[in-house]
């Protein structure tokens, strides 16, 4: 009981320790983010546009890596945001027949198999709905924090 008690105040001690060590490292606020002020303050982020031809007149980017979800070369002008009842996206790329056919430029990709539930039949799966969940447009933006990633070659 004795050795039980004495543990416990160790502990506790230790824990009101390290409860200190703790507030003399608090983060100033004006440190955290990604930007370089105070998180009260109410920046204007720049716009950011989104380049891209037309669908079609486009050079398919190369991936990040391997199973990378491919990047959208065109623009999304005018097919965001996707919802229940508008999905363009769809209309051109859910084209089952062309998987494993010779692409040519200006074609649709067509979206492989693991978009479906059943590819014979087209049938997208829902989970794949929102594509711009996991495809994302390209801009020209400096970046916020550098990155040494690169490319799988
Ligand atoms: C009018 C037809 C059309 C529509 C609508 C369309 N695309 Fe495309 N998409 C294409 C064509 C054609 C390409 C070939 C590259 C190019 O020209 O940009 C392409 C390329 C892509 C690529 C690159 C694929 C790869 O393997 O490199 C992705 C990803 C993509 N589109 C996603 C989307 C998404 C997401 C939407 C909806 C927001 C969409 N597309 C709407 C026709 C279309
Ligand atoms: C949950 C994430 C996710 C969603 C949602 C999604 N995709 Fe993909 N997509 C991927 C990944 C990952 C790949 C790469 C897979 C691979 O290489 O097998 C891919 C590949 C593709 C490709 C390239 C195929 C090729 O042969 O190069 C196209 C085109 C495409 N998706 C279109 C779409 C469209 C259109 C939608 C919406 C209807 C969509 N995707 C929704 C993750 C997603």
């Amino acid at each position: 009981m004795r050795k039980t008690l004495l543990l416990s105040a160790v502990l506790a001690s230790l824990l009101s320790l390290s409860a200190f060590a703790v507030q003399d490292q608090a983060i100033s606020e004006d440190s955290l983010g990604l930007y370089n002020s105070s998180v009260y303050d109410v920046l204007d982020p720049s716009v950011v546009n989104y380049g891209g031809g037309d669908p079609g007149t486009n050079k398919r980017a190369a991936r990040s890596y391997n199973s990378a979800p491919p990047m959208i070369t065109h623009t999304t002008k005018d097919m965001v945001p996707i919802t229940r009842d508008f999905n363009l996206c769809k209309d051109c790329h859910v084209q089952p027949d062309l998987i494993g056919q010779k692409i040519t430029a200006g074609m649709p990709i067509p979206s492989p198999a693991s978009h479906y539930v059943d590819v014979k039949k087209g049938q997208l799966h829902m989970a794949r709905w929102n594509c711009t969940q996991c495809h994302a447009p390209q801009a020209k933006v400096d970046v916020l924090v550098k990155s040494t990633f690169k490319k799988a070659k």
